[in-house]
């Protein structure tokens, strides 16, 4: 059993990470889920709740979350999954921005990180977003390449978020490789608060 921290962003496929986490569970895995507002807006954070049977983390201001939620939850989990990755979570992991609870939670994750986009052809080919999918891979990200077909918005190529199952299948062999997070540990650091 692993716990994994399952993050939701605001991409059509949002619905495709209800099977993620279902799956996780059925695993036997400890599965914390953490949303967007974008993604609270596709689906609904109860299905997750009810899906993880526990609560689900979507406001960083949220008077009833211990102040420093995202660091607990960021802490806490053995691989941590973006599932779906929108474009614009990619660009603020890639350029530090922390303005939200997945990407504040997100930056502050030592543990492996699985990333599968899901967007519209165009966004995805445009090499602004092919940057900070190279620059997170170089800094450990693991990405999981989307699929071609028939995307929502009517386009077809790249863009559909890889399968629920290869994405669970992806998180097993991550978990039994036991490789080391994302980041290096570094020395030195400023710590705040
Ligand atoms: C119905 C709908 C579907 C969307 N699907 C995607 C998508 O698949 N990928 C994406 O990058 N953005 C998509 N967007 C745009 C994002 O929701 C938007 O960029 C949002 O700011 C992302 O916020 P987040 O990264 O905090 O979740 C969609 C928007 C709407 C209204």
């Amino acid at each position: 059993m692993a716990r994994i921290l399952c993050a939701v962003t605001g991409s059509i496929a949002a619905y495709k990470a209800a099977e993620v986490v279902s799956r996780l569970v059925q695993l036997g895995h400890e599965v914390h889920v953490v949303m967007t507002r974008a993604a609270t807006e596709l689906v609904r954070p109860r299905t997750f709740s009810a899906l993880s049977r526990r609560p689900v983390h979507s406001d960083l201001w949220d008077p009833m979350e211990a102040y420093t939620e995202h660091v607990s939850l960021a802490e806490l989990p053995d691989v941590a999954v973006i599932a779906p990755a929108t474009a614009n979570i990619l660009g603020k992991l890639a350029h530090g921005i922390a303005d939200e609870i997945v990407s504040t939670t997100m930056l502050a994750v030592t543990a492996p990180v699985l990333v599968a986009p899901a967007m519209n052809v165009h966004m995805y080919r445009n090499p602004v977003v092919q940057e900070n999918i190279r620059k997170l891979t170089s800094l450990g990200y693991r990405f999981l390449a989307p699929g071609e077909g028939y995307l929502a918005c009517g386009d077809v190529g790249p863009g559909r978020m890889t399968e629920p199952a290869a994405i669970v299948a992806a998180v097993t062999g991550l978990l039994a490789e036991g490789r080391p997070g994302t980041r290096p540990p570094e020395g030195g650091e400023v710590c705040g608060g």
